[in-house]
């Protein structure tokens, strides 16, 4: 028996007498020497039921002030070239390109197994499409025989199943601290036949596999920087549409408790000096709680979704509430793109809104890549 087993045994026989009920680890995938195993420990032999909580937007009308000063000092202190050529334009705008006919053919859900498409209920299947296929457009140009995606928080895989099935010479692996989760993925994944997908259940900061792309799909607050830093490491391409940025406020505190995350990996906010350099923590902190558009409802086209478009956001010009809240999600994440540009990371940068904005309200996605052929091969996509 290996020393394995033997531990499982270990904890069962304790966990017994202790009225404990074990479910014996799960090797759910093993794939370059990790193996993802997990106890999950039930007290009185009942599932502990957990309240589903809603998410409320961490935005406080108190700190209005704070984050209108903290606009106008980015207004003036940032270069106006860096605001005005912020945002790219989404090849899906335009139905003319690749991307676009990729939508009508070999991305058209209606044409595809159901496992493939998203499996959320269906009043959000809709949008949850839209958001997928903008990941997996803008994912494709990095793909190659052979090569290693993450997808950092996957939950059940909506953004990387889909690929997989498409292309079955590449290797995903799906990360997600949450079991069920990634037991749902691999259901689908059973059902579809593919056999290119492994698991990973554990937290992003203690992933340390090899990979050439991390992709996230609205990676909860840390969790979205926690990707960039993995992807950092490995000089990987880095594709990430982030949410929740208000629970960056949360900041180093909770993040520093967490289990094995070590001091020289805590991330501090704003991560890049120019915004260290421009605001406090404290202006940087509203900020990120007024940019935060948490839930799951879609936006309308008229308001806070529709400001990001490249052509009409060339300055920080505030003209109403939501109109200063969407700018400040665009700051906080211009402060991650500075962050991957400064030296050390020195990443080529894009970002795009997604296509249709209303989508989400969580809809700027940001592109980085560092290696020569990753930039050649996403400008050539871009002009496809
Ligand atoms: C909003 S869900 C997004 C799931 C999926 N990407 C999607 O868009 O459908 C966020 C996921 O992040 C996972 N998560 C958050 N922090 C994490 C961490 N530090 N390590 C691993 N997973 C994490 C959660 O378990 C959850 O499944």
């Amino acid at each position: 028996m290996n020393s394995a087993t033997n531990n499982h045994r270990n904890v069962n026989y304790y966990c017994n007498k202790l009225n404990l009920y074990v479910k014996y680890p799960k090797i759910m995938s093993i794939h370059n020497n990790i193996i993802i195993n997990q106890n999950v420990i039930h007290v009185n032999n009942k599932k502990r039921k957990k309240k589903k909580k809603k998410y409320t937007s961490y935005y406080r009308t108190d700190e209005i002030p704070v984050y209108l000063e903290a606009l106008k000092k980015l207004n003036t202190k940032l270069d106006n070239k860096i605001i005005q050529t912020l945002y790219s334009k989404n090849p899906l705008r335009n139905k003319k390109t690749y991307g676009f006919s990729l939508i009508n053919n070999k991305f058209n859900f209606h044409n595809l197994p159901n496992d493939v498409d998203a499996a959320v209920p269906d009043d959000r299947k809709k949008r949850k499409r839209e958001q997928i296929i903008n990941m997996m457009i803008l994912t494709i140009p990095f793909l190659f025989d052979d090569c290693i995606v993450c997808d950092f928080a996957s939950g059940s895989g909506h953004q990387s199943i889909p690929l997989a099935y498409h292309f079955p010479k590449c290797n995903f692996i799906l990360i997600d601290m949450k079991q069920k989760s990634l037991q749902i993925a691999e259901e689908r994944c059973k059902r579809l036949g593919l056999k290119n997908v492994t698991f990973y259940h554990g937290k992003i900061e203690e992933y340390d596999g090899k990979f050439d792309v991390g992709m996230s799909l609205h990676a909860c607050g840390v969790a979205t920087d926690l990707a960039f830093l993995k992807c950092f490491e490995q000089s990987a391409v880095c594709i990430s549409c982030p949410c929740c940025i208000g629970k960056v406020v949360l900041k180093d505190n909770k993040y520093k408790n967490n289990v094995k995350t070590s001091e020289e990996n805590a991330i501090e906010y704003p991560k890049s000096t120019v915004f260290q350099n421009i605001l406090t923590k404290n202006e940087y902190h509203a900020l990120a709680s007024a940019g935060d558009f948490g839930g799951h409802d879609g936006i309308d086209e008229t308001t806070i979704g529709n400001l990001t478009r490249s052509e009409n956001f060339k300055s920080i010009e505030l003209k109403d509430n939501s109109n200063s809240r969407r700018i400040c999600k665009s700051m906080v994440e211009l402060d991650r793109i500075l962050h991957a540009r400064e030296e050390g990371n020195d990443y080529q940068t894009w970002m795009f809104t997604l296509e249709p904005k209303s989508c989400t309200p969580k809809n700027d996605i940001i592109i980085c890549a560092k290696k020569l052929e990753d930039k050649e091969r996403f400008k050539k996509f871009l002009l496809l």
